[in-house]
């Protein structure tokens, strides 16, 4: 698998790109740099761009209606904040195009209980949420297949911890196409190298999340300035008292070595002689520094955005309108193929 396959590597103009985020609460610092930065460049390398927000996946966890609508649109601006062009890429919600739900039942009957009772997401969450470990949690990742499988998307930059749910979008669209033929672009996940897992300030030896519940262990991407460097000031490192990149014996230095690296684009041999003589003080303030220039331009655009809600919304139309008519060919194809069509339509298709 193309884990590691550096979205920068050639072009690939007849190509699509898909990716979506959850609009729960704001992003963090490691949904940027692990995820949302990556795809701003991959709208110049490839023919299609497709960006989502999911709101049924929110939805594995109760949400207070008004919030999520609200959740939606700030997660639109976000994307647009980072540098997502809606002249060059769809950007859409979910649950505004209905195929979404329905190749996702579709395909949960390609997809075997044992693949999801070990996805390690859903372990983790059914953790976590011991009250409501609803079905709909239990089979996310298939929905996230439909996500990806829908528009024929060849590439799927993500964070690594997706990687699990990416690899059983593939097993899925492999097995369907076996019994059928070519029914669906079997995806490939593009996972960054740098920056790929950003860690829990407090706790590093956990990725940074949104739902972490002390506000000291994430970065937010709106965060003002003298938050951001109050949390790295207080960032959790270690007695070693020296710098140098050791994830497992110094996972918190290694961690803002990784954020200031990627803020900054030093490399690992830089940075480590930038801070060659200095004490971890001098790490968590440039760090912090770094991680406010690089978001500052973030926070600006996105305030102008939320003046601009009409302008949002427009942007999320038609992105609705592009991504329903381009689900219509794979839908069609995997509809016929099941003996879901009557001489090739459905009573009721216009
Ligand atoms: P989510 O917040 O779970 O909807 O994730 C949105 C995207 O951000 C996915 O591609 C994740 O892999 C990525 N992501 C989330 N947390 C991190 C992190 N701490 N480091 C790197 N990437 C992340
Ligand atoms: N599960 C992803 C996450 O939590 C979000 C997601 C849903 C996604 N559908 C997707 C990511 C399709 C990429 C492609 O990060």
């Amino acid at each position: 698998m193309n884990q590691n396959d550096n979205a920068s590597e050639g072009t690939n103009q007849s190509q699509t790109v898909l990716s979506a985020a959850q609009p729960t609460g704001q992003l963090t610092l490691g949904n940027y740099l692990g995820a949302l930065r990556h795809w701003v460049p991959l709208q110049d390398q490839y023919a299609n761009s497709l960006y989502c927000i999911v709101d049924l996946h929110a939805l594995t966890v109760r949400q207070d209606p008004q919030e999520l609508r609200q959740r939606v649109m700030e997660l639109a601006a976000i994307y647009l904040a980072c540098g997502i062009d809606p002249q060059r890429s769809t950007i859409f919600i979910q649950s505004h195009v209905p195929a979404h739900s329905e190749l996702n039942w579709l395909l949960s009957t390609f997809t075997q209980m044992g693949e999801l009772e070990r996805m390690t997401q859903f372990k983790e969450k059914a953790q976590r949420h011991k009250t409501n470990i609803n079905a709909g949690l239990f089979s996310y990742p298939v929905l996230m297949a439909a996500d990806i499988l829908l528009y024929d998307a060849h590439k799927v930059p993500v964070g690594e911890d997706q990687k699990q749910h990416l690899e059983l979008a593939r097993d899925i669209a492999t097995r369907v196409n076996g019994v059928y033929g070519k029914i669906f672009q079997v995806p490939d996940p593009l996972i960054a190298k740098e920056a790929a897992r950003v860690k829990d300030l407090q706790d590093p030896t956990k990725k940074m999340s949104k739902s972490a519940p002390s506000e000291l262990a994430k970065i937010m991407l709106l965060d003002e300035p003298a938050k951001i460097l109050k949390k790295f000031k207080k960032a959790v490192t270690d007695s070693e008292g020296v710098i140098r990149y050791d994830e497992q014996n110094q996972p918190g230095v290694a961690n803002l070595l990784t954020i200031f690296r990627a803020c900054t684009g030093q490399s690992e041999e830089e940075a480590l002689a930038h801070f060659s003589h200095n004490m971890y003080g001098k790490l968590k303030v440039e760090t912090g520094e770094a991680v406010i220039a690089a978001l500052d331009p973030v926070r600006t655009r996105y305030q102008e955005l939320m003046d601009e809600p009409g302008y949002l919304a427009g942007v999320l139309k038609e992105g609705a309108v592009q991504a329903r008519a381009r689900a219509e060919g794979v839908m069609g194809r995997f509809q016929e193929a099941l003996g879901l069509t009557l001489d090739g339509t459905r009573f009721g298709d216009a």
